[in-house]
């Protein structure tokens, strides 16, 4: 198997270098690709040399997957030269998300949604992954009418400019500014451009991409996006309405026995999720499990994910072993 990573040279791509090598994906030849000022660079996988190519370069190449994960435009513009080639795209930008025949997919919930002649699978933003897998089994068994999120997020999220911008500002430099203002010792609630209503895009890919990987148009969901300056992971602080009235302690137990899930709840001893140890890891960490008293029936949790791994490589590469473990790869 040939697998070639568009934007292979950025956080996300260096990060699905990684996954892939702890997965033990096993390929052939590997095509690492960047932009053209990338172009020619060495980067070592599995121990190995390979050059940076040019996407076209990779194209013709003719690879059984495509993993994607150098924004939207660059998907837009050659994710469908790929998919002519009977290649497998893994895209993780917006590009596809919102299409009907592209499935979205966080495999422990919908990994179904794939078929052999699916071309492009969609990887969800990463403040959808971390929050849809664990209400997934609480909307199964409650129904749930609402959602209201806040995200605390990393600036990892944004990517390598951001990182940058992060630490020249605690160093006292200047440089390049990924953001509108300084990240460090503040926050801002701006994820992308704002809508007619003044919703910004990241919080409208919450909206769209959990009720399509939930399969319910139906929930009620708001969700207000803030930068934070910190690096290991997303925090969301998410309160959901259910159809169904619930014990809370069947709700632990449903959380407690979700896959990939890992309850961490004690707050008098201070136990709850933080982006810091969640750092590095594959799994999603749920704290602060309380009933919100202001509802019938309300729930308040506390969800944090290393929003470069199960927030986007760890997710791809799952999608990439469903692939191979169907035998379509
Ligand atoms: P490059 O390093 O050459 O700019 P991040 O999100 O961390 O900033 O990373 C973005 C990734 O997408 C990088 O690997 C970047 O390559 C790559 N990239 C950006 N624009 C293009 C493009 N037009 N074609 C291919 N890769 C691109």
């Amino acid at each position: 198997m040939v697998i070639a990573l568009i934007g292979a040279t950025g956080l996300v791509g260096e990060m699905m270098i990684r996954v892939l090598e702890e997965q033990q994906i096993p390929f052939t030849n590997f095509i690492p690709c960047a932009s053209e000022r990338s172009v020619g660079k060495e980067i070592t996988v599995g121990g190995k040399p390979y050059k940076v190519q040019s996407v076209e370069d990779a194209i013709k190449a003719k690879p059984q997957l495509a993993i994607f994960s150098a924004g939207a435009a660059t998907a837009r513009k050659y994710a469908a030269a790929f998919a002519e080639n009977g290649t497998y795209v893994i895209d993780n930008s917006s590009a596809f998300r919102g299409e009907e025949d592209v499935p979205l997919v966080v495999p422990e919930i919908n990994a179904d949604r794939i078929t052999q002649s699916t071309r492009i699978i969609a990887n969800p933003n990463c403040s959808t992954i971390q929050m849809v897998l664990p209400i997934s089994s609480i909307h199964q068994k409650y129904g749930i009418r609402r959602l209201v999120i806040s995200t605390y997020q990393s600036v990892t999220g944004t990517g390598v400019n951001a990182v940058r911008q992060l630490f020249n500002e605690r160093a006292g430099k200047s440089g390049e500014m990924a953001y509108p203002h300084p990240i460090d010792l503040n926050c801002f609630p701006h994820g992308g451009d704002f809508d007619e209503h003044g919703d910004a895009a990241e919080e409208m890919k919450l909206v769209n991409e959990t009720r399509k990987i939930l399969g319910a148009p139906g929930i009620k969901i708001t969700a207000t996006v803030v930068r934070i300056p910190v690096m290991g992971g997303h925090s969301e602080a998410v309160n959901i309405e259910t159809e169904k009235a619930f014990r809370m302690n069947e709700v632990r137990s449903l959380l407690e026995s979700t896959q990939g899930v890992v309850v961490q709840d004690n707050p008098k001893n201070s136990i709850y999720p933080m982006p810091k140890y969640a750092e590095g890891r594959d799994e999603v960490f749920v704290g602060r499990i309380r009933r919100d008293q202001s509802l019938e029936n309300g729930i308040n949790l506390w969800i944090v994910a290393d929003n470069l791994r199960k927030g986007a490589a760890t997710n791809a590469v799952q999608i990439a072993r469903y692939l191979i473990d169907q035998q379509w790869l």
